[in-house]
């Protein structure tokens, strides 16, 4: 019988990148199913009632979604972070996760400077701002998002700086980045600090006041990886101790502390209306057919590269 592959989107990717990944499904003789700006669990667990596979973004699956999809046997996060799905879970009920890691890695790259430049320039109010050419920037992690973070830097005349215990000094240097050998060196050196951490038990609230009080004057925290490695009450904190801090997000914290720091601090924050680094057509292009590619090689061939949950 001919497999059902779920796309279920609550934040859609652009109507092209949609169809093709439609038509990659379609070539491969399964039966797409579309599920877009859903709101809610409901409509989601009654459309996993028939999937074999589904490709998700931020989507949540947890026990109870993953527990309403009786066929499934695989589910592709299209983009890079998966702590938005219960791989214990997955793996119990004999699930495989993907993600598809690197796909949309320019996309959020591009946001940080972005976000960067409009800050420094006074959010584009026409007065006297500052440039980034010289400004040192410390990658909090180094993986594909850090990565690109860095070869951009260079276009900008920034030195780099990088903290990643997992990565081998070889890749620093190949990419000409200085690794540095602690997470407080990285925060002491950086004007700026980009965070590309993984949304894990070991970084959740993990960014607070011992890291970002280390930051030099003017410092800028930049956040375009989860809201969750941010311990919120500590950023309170730091922008009440230091008037020079900065802190720039597609992800704001929870709805209490972006009122509060909206209120008080509104010239040293910017935060886009939704998660928005990896909306680009580029980028949903890339992660969608890369997702669907996946789950073709996993039917007809067997093709496990990238589960995360062997
Ligand atoms: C990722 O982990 O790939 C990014 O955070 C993008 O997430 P999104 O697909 O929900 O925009």
């Amino acid at each position: 019988m001919s497999k059902t592959v779920l796309l279920a989107t609550e934040k859609p990717f652009s109507a092209s990148a949609r169809n093709e990944v439609v038509a990659i499904i379609e070539q491969a003789g399964y039966k797409p199913v579309v599920l877009e700006s859903y709101k809610g669990k409901a409509p989601l667990i009654e459309a996993l009632a028939s999937a074999d596979a589904a490709i998700i973004r931020s989507d949540i699956f947890d026990a109870e979604v993953l527990g309403a999809a009786p066929n499934l046997k695989l589910v592709v996060r299209a983009g890079a972070g998966y702590d938005n799905i219960d791989v214990a879970t997955a793996k119990a009920k004999n699930i495989a996760v993907m993600n598809t890691p690197g796909q949309n890695a320019n996309a959020v790259a591009e946001l940080v400077f972005g976000m960067m430049i409009y800050q420094a320039r006074g959010k584009f109010n026409g007065k006297t701002g500052s440039e980034i050419r010289g400004k040192t920037i410390g990658l909090h992690a180094f993986g594909a998002v850090g990565r690109a973070v860095a070869a951009i830097a260079k276009g900008f005349a920034m030195p780099v700086v990088a903290f990643d215990p997992f990565v081998k000094p070889e890749a620093f240097q190949q990419a000409g980045v200085e690794a540095v050998s602690s997470v407080e060196e990285l925060y002491r050196r950086s004007n700026f600090v980009s965070l590309h951490v993984p949304a894990t038990a070991e970084t959740k609230n993990s960014i607070g006041k011992k890291l970002l009080s280390l930051l030099p004057q003017g410092g800028t925290l930049i956040n375009t990886a989860r809201k969750e490695v941010i311990n919120e009450a500590e950023l309170l904190e730091q922008f009440e101790a230091r008037k020079d801090f900065r802190y720039l997000s597609d992800i704001a914290p929870t709805d209490a502390t972006a009122a509060t720091i909206k209120e008080k601090y509104a010239d040293k924050v910017y935060f886009t209306p939704v998660k928005m680094g990896a909306q680009t057509e580029e980028a949903n292009v890339n992660a969608g057919l890369a997702a669907a590619r996946q789950i073709v090689g996993f039917f007809e061939r067997g093709e496990k590269q990238f589960v995360v949950n062997k």
